[in-house]
């Protein structure tokens, strides 16, 4: 068996190559995770956070629900805390709204300064129907964020918020 020796130009063209491919996949990789990162947090996002409330306790009255939960951030672990309003509709269905307020963002109240059965926004007067409809002529133009919810064990698991349209 003959040995080919591998000429200069040889030896210079594979070590460059090698040497450029490393480089190009260094280029490459944060593009690629760039790229696919929508995807990862869209799995994410279809998440439920198990909460400490019972679902039998729930009544027609809403009640603020305080849970909390990790949050991945690439490298960084953040704990996240969120709220939401809860309360059993006239069908027994479970509703979790976001206290969110749609105009800037403030965090609105059940009866909030004595409105009887609304949700009121402190910071502009804002209103809003026990269902999360915005009462006109008050500052917010949308209704209030509604939770996917599901029951676990007894417990109330809340996914992410979404906007609702109340005809
Ligand atoms: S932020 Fe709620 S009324 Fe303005």
């Amino acid at each position: 068996m003959s040995k080919q020796p591998v000429s200069r130009r040889q030896f210079l063209n594979y070590t460059l190559m090698g040497v450029g491919g490393f480089m190009a996949a260094g280029m490459l990789m944060p593009m690629v995770r760039f790229a696919i990162d929508p995807v990862l947090a869209e799995g994410a996002a279809g998440e439920f956070q198990t909460t400490n409330q019972k679902v039998d306790e729930l009544t027609s009255t809403p009640v603020r629900v305080d849970f909390s939960y990790e949050q991945q951030d690439a490298w960084y672990t953040s704990e996240v805390t969120e709220t939401a309003w809860v309360y059993k509709d006239e069908n027994g269905e479970v509703v979790a709204l976001s206290p969110i307020c749609k105009h800037l963002g403030c965090t609105v109240n059940w009866e909030g300064d004595n409105n009887e059965n609304q949700f009121y926004c402190p910071c502009h007067g804002g209103l809003y129907e026990k269902n999360g409809n915005n009462v006109p002529g008050t500052p917010p133009t949308a209704p209030l964020d509604k939770y996917p919810t599901k029951v676990k064990d007894g417990f109330l698991q809340l996914g992410k918020p979404e906007p609702q349209t109340i005809a």
